[in-house]
């Protein structure tokens, strides 16, 4: 019989238990690892052999802090087994998490064919009772859509090549299978730790097996579980994405509003946050929000409530604010140096955010294609993304210069941009990077810093939502002969010497 849930009461020797990660990526990396950490047997699988060639020795193919130690402990405790089989590992195991991509495909709509492709090796490899748990975000109904086709595909692959094209009895004694929802809430930088102190687990299922199975999975994690139905735990999951989104645009407004009227961003996202009905998270104004899920995750939802005639307006709003962040943030750019042809700009941050070297839909990206366009020279660099950037953005003599530190991307420069509130930012001397610098103005992309300091510091300082500082900076040409004066930051009068503007202080 194949399996289509309702109150089945079928037991399951959760002991035995064995479990197959379907997609070793950045969801499913951290989640095989974790589960291997909670002490079950997991077998993780990815058809590409670069990515299992470098696990099997231990490498992360992508950065993602804590993740290597685990990868390594558990290739020694063999809780973990990294195979290019798919069709193994899913003939091994009861319960597969299926962890593949779902990019967005041409109309916004999200690309389901890696899910589909699962859904067909499950129906060949259906050699008993397997539970198969969508982990990555899919749109509403996707869980329906992979319980039919292992259904429908199961029936063609148990078919005997018989005689005259006659269906076997086999069909009739199909192994059961449940499918589950139970979405990943994991942030990129902060994965493994999501992992093992999730605020909730969001199950959706269709049978108290399926149900037993995954809370038995789970039971060590101390936190509320959500149990729901397998459609309304997909919606959890792209709902929880569009609202945190539209938290970011609704104060990239605010932020906007605030920079008109001279307040600070920061500081109402504080006096706002602090209301529980709000909450403090995901309320840092910016240049908007990036990676490899929002964006997309914000598209499919759309595209899911439209094709259903719901008004999804609000959603195409924040998409629109987050949009223009980059234009908004290009302006200031200008406004700040003039002219950005023939200068010099170092750019800190080129990751979406920071602890993670991915660059998928970073926003910084955006900035330094428009910048280069215009005719800047760029000097970049980022703790951990510049060997992703230089894949797509190679280094250029005179035009794309990679830097091994801070300093050194802001040495001669007419402008400093922060991109990514990476810590490292936030720890510099930053009158060490003013004496660097031709000339010492900073925009702030993410508010790394106190308006204060960088004031302090001696920086024509451009923020996010907040009133800039220093601007008396505007006319100097040359940062120097400030910095070796150890002056305080006060324009008294400019002489032409060497017919070149230059700034006199006291
Ligand atoms: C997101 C979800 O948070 C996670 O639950 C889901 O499972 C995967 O997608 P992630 O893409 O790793 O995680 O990053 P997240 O921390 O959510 O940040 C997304 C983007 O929003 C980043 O570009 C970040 O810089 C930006 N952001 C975040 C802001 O601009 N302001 C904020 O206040 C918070």
């Amino acid at each position: 019989m194949v399996g289509n849930g309702n109150g089945r009461t079928t037991k399951t020797d959760v002991s035995k238990t064995r479990i197959a990660v379907l997609g070793l990526g950045h969801v499913g990396l951290p989640t095989a690892l974790g589960l291997a950490e909670l002490g079950w047997e997991v077998i993780g699988a990815d058809s590409n052999p670069e990515t299992i060639a470098s696990l099997k020795a231990g490498k992360s193919w992508f950065y993602e802090p804590d993740l290597e130690p685990l990868l390594k402990k558990h290739l020694e405790s063999g809780f973990f087994t990294p195979t290019e089989d798919v069709d193994g590992a899913i003939a091994a195991a009861t319960v597969l998490f299926v962890c593949v991509g779902t990019p967005q495909g041409d109309d916004g709509k999200a690309d389901l064919t890696q899910v589909e492709t699962i859904a067909r090796l499950v129906a060949r490899n259906l050699n008993g009772y397997k539970l198969i748990v969508e982990k990555s975000t899919v749109p509403a109904i996707t869980a329906q859509w992979v319980k039919k086709t292992i259904a429908r595909y199961a029936h063609v692959e148990l078919r005997p090549n018989g005689k005259n094209g006659k269906r076997s009895r086999n069909q009739a004694v199909l192994p059961q299978f449940d499918v589950a929802s139970n979405p990943e809430f994991l942030q990129e930088g902060r994965a493994i730790e999501n992992f093992f102190k999730p605020d909730r687990i969001v199950i959706g299922v269709e049978s108290e097996r399926a149900r037993e199975l995954l809370e038995n999975i789970y039971r060590p994690l101390q936190c509320p579980i959500v149990i729901t139905n397998l459609t309304t735990s997909e919606l959890i999951k792209h709902a929880a994405n569009a609202f945190l989104s539209t938290k970011i645009s609704f104060i990239n407004m605010v932020g906007d509003i605030c920079e008109s009227v001279g307040a600070d961003v920061v500081q109402v996202a504080r006096g706002i946050g602090l209301d529980p009905r709000i909450g403090t998270g995901f309320l840092s104004a910016g240049i908007g929000f990036g990676g490899y899920c929002f964006p997309k995750d914000l598209r499919a939802f759309l595209h899911l409530g439209e094709e259903h005639g719901a008004d999804c307006s609000l959603l195409r709003e924040v998409e629109r604010i987050n949009t223009r962040r980059i234009e908004l943030f290009l302006k200031k750019v200008r406004k700040a140096v003039w002219v950005p042809q023939g200068k010099t700009i170092a750019v800190l941050g080129l990751a979406f955010k920071p602890r993670t070297d991915d660059i998928r839909e970073a926003p910084s990206l955006k900035v330094i294609q428009a910048l280069l366009k215009e005719g800047a020279s760029l000097r970049l660099y980022d703790p951990q993304a510049m060997p992703n950037a230089q894949r797509i953005l190679p280094p250029e003599p005179g035009r794309v210069t990679y830097c091994r530190t801070a300093y050194e991307a802001a040495a001669g420069a007419h402008a400093l941009l922060v991109l990514t509130e990476w810590h490292e930012f936030r720890e510099l001397d930053l009158r060490r990077v003013r004496d660097l610098m031709e000339v010492p103005v900073l925009v702030d992309g993410r508010n790394v810093y106190d308006p204060a300091d960088a004031r302090k510091a001696g920086f024509e300082y451009h923020s996010m939502g907040r009133e800039s500082v220093g601007q008396h900076f505007s006319v100097i040409v040359s940062a120097k002969p400030i910095a070796r004066r150890k002056q305080t930051a006060t324009l008294n009068k400019a002489d032409k010497s060497n017919g070149k503007l230059r700034a006199i202080v006291n």
